[in-house]
């Protein structure tokens, strides 16, 4: 814990070493945690949702991000709009449902009524001097990266975002999210700081050992490896899988989908990486038998072999976008030692259930995986608890995401909080 004996939050960044995981306070200090809350999720775009969880006029979706309470709203002009969920009478909240329709938003307490565009439209018995215009609900900004909603609770917003979508935006348009709708949906809370759950996600090293339905789509040799620990057979497999890769990316970029690596994990306020990766056996998709689940393919793809483009984001989420469908992943944390993972699973927009898709078979996959990811969150929380804890080193050639993750982390928290 930190506490007024322990070291500084500034000391504790200072000394960082590379390749190794954070000290315990990172995992377990409500002091770090309310560092975390206003530099990293106060401070940097917030991956919060989709297009399609407001897709109409009225349709409304409220989250909290630490102790912000916010609401994403569809205006009449179609755009997406984000406000804090405050009524600026007396700060009763607006939206009180997860996912609401509304027509104009009207506060419960004394019936202030705003205009979806946050103006104030009716305060009755406030007198002359009143003026509804100052009183409008105050926004937060956000961003549609083709149908990926981000937020930024601070007044100025890195501005490298619009880097990230110039680079990302040919990748995530052939699967045309704004057309999809959410298939299924679901809340874990890992009993770990948010940082592991992001850590547990930036490797495959455990993949092997503890993620049965996911090594069957997933080829092993994507997740990295130790080239001088293969034997023979194994170096030929892994010489064909770098093959395949090369031969996959020259395909699919032919037919427009770019697919080779970015990466920008610790360079950017506004990190990312993205890949596109063929998959295993029938090769289409995220499933238990490796087929696409959802027969009415996104946006106009036409052959349901196109491998998973995966896109990564600091500080909370990661996506998986097949032919078929798409996994969306958001980490928002609750306390230094709870975090909210929200799964959202998307299919085309006119694509039916029991006609289309099989709902279990479509979630099957990682609806297991991320159970699986919450108990080994589980563990490395226990662990950091301990006294015997102490920072481990990260594999150079399966945990430099991992790696790359704390770095960016640091690199933030130096870079608002000075050294
Ligand atoms: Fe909202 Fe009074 S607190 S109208």
């Amino acid at each position: 814990m930190l506490d007024s004996t322990a070291t500084p939050l500034k000391a504790l960044l200072r000394r960082r070493k590379p390749g190794y995981s954070l000290e315990a306070p990172f995992y377990l200090s409500p002091e770090i945690f309310e560092a975390d809350m206003d530099v990293i999720f106060g401070q940097h775009w917030i991956f919060v949702g989709v297009d399609p969880d407001v897709p109409e006029p009225g349709d409304a979706m409220t989250l909290n991000i630490g102790k912000a309470s916010i609401f994403l709203v569809r205006d009449d002009d179609g755009e997406v709009r984000a406000f804090h969920n405050v009524c600026r009478h007396r700060g009763a909240p607006i939206v009180h449902d997860y996912k609401t329709t509304v027509g104009n938003l009207v506060c419960r307490y004394h019936s202030w009524t705003y205009g979806l565009d946050g103006k104030l439209l009716a305060a009755s018995h406030m007198g002359e001097g009143f003026d509804p215009s100052c009183h409008g609900l105050k926004p937060v900004h956000v961003r549609s990266l083709e149908g990926l909603l981000f937020v930024c609770l601070s007044d100025e917003p890195p501005a490298d975002f619009d880097v990230m979508a110039a680079k990302m935006g040919p990748y995530l348009a052939p699967h045309d999210l704004k057309n999809a709708k959410v298939a299924f949906e679901k809340d874990i809370i890992e009993p770990g700081n948010w940082k592991l759950t992001m850590e547990n996600n930036r490797e495959c090293y455990h993949c092997a050992g503890n993620h049965p339905e996911l090594t069957v789509p997933l080829f092993a040799y994507g997740f990295g490896f130790a080239p001088e620990e293969l034997d023979e057979h194994e170096r030929k497999e892994a010489e064909d899988y770098a093959r395949l890769l090369t031969t996959s990316h020259r395909e699919w970029e032919s037919c427009g989908f770019p697919s080779t690596m970015l990466e920008h994990l610790d360079d950017m306020a506004t990190g990312f990486r993205t890949e596109r990766l063929p998959l295993a056996g029938d090769g289409e998709s995220h499933t238990n038998d490796t087929k696409a689940a959802c027969k009415k393919l996104l946006g106009k793809i036409n052959d349901p072999r196109h491998g998973a483009l995966h896109f990564w984001t600091q500080p909370n989420s990661w996506h998986h976008f097949m032919s078929d469908h798409a996994v969306v992943f958001s980490v928002l944390p609750l306390d230094a030692e709870r975090s909210l993972l929200r799964t959202k699973w998307l299919v085309h927009k006119d694509a039916v259930e029991g006609v289309d898709y099989d709902l279990e078979n479509l979630v099957g996959v990682w609806d297991a995986t991320n159970d699986q990811d919450s108990t080994l969150v589980s563990y490395c929380q226990e662990g950091a608890r301990s006294p015997a804890y102490e920072p481990g080193p990260y594999s150079p050639h399966t945990e430099m995401l991992v790696d790359k993750f704390c770095n960016w982390y640091v690199n933030r928290m130096i870079a608002h909080l000075g050294r």
